[in-house]
């Protein structure tokens, strides 16, 4: 399921899945190989993200950020998996290039191990609503989708072509949908791991009545109630 747009003046449509909707299905060579997607990442978590082009400077800080914290990503049972309109044969080379030649913010010699999706066809940047024709005609904007071990899209975030995104806020969101999960809470402005998370509003007078009085939990009104977890 998804939510399907219609560009008045050409006809075209295009899809966009929406928060709550399953993971749209798709086949794609990567540069480490044919991916089912999202199948082929069981019960991990995913991070599916498009980038502008290979061969671009604020792409290629992006993916070298996206490297060097892979292994964090690895231990919160997420996979990254990267997507851009560029083939193959410019996937490998750019990899090769940033590991040879790239030297960025004390990074040198960094090895890109997570695949990168050709999407030549654009089949999957349609699908996913990474095209934004007001933005550029050609290239995906910086679309990040995080789907949950159900394969349902948790959270999504676009960054225009001229901004690199903020790789603690992806981390954050990753955290904070499991912590939300694992506890059955929510999480405030500015949340950070370590913080009081926010209990959901109550759903009758005498749930928000008790709540108030309980343990562990600090209420200044009824409907804002914190624990720490
Ligand atoms: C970049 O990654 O630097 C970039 C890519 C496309 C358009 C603008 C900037």
């Amino acid at each position: 399921m998804s939510c399907e747009l219609q560009n008045q003046s050409t006809n075209q449509v295009w899809s966009m899945p929406r928060i709550g909707d399953p993971a749209p299905e798709f086949r794609a060579m990567t540069t480490k190989g044919k991916l089912n997607f999202p199948s082929d990442y069981g019960d991990s978590w995913k991070i599916l993200f498009s980038h502008p082009a290979d061969f671009t400077p604020v792409c290629t800080t992006e993916f070298i950020a996206f490297a060097n914290m892979q292994e964090e990503f690895e231990k919160l049972n997420t996979k990254i998996v990267g997507l851009s309109v560029d083939s193959l044969s410019s996937h490998i080379a750019w990899v090769r290039n940033i590991k040879e030649k790239i030297v960025w913010d004390g990074n040198a010699n960094v090895d890109i191990n997570f695949p990168i999706i050709v999407d030549l066809s654009k089949k999957v940047s349609n699908l996913y609503g990474m095209l934004m024709p007001g933005e550029s005609n050609n290239a995906c904007v910086r679309a990040v989708f995080f789907i949950d071990p159900k394969n349902i899209v948790r959270a999504i975030i676009y960054y225009p072509l001229v901004l690199g995104r903020n790789f603690d806020e992806i981390k954050r969101v990753i955290i904070a949908l499991q912590t939300a999960d694992a506890h059955d809470v929510a999480l405030p402005a500015n949340w950070v791991p370590g913080k009081e998370a926010v209990l959901h509003s109550p759903i009758t007078t005498d749930e928000a009545q008790e709540r108030c009085a309980q343990e562990g939990i600090n209420c200044t009104e009824w409907y804002l109630c914190t624990k720490k977890l």
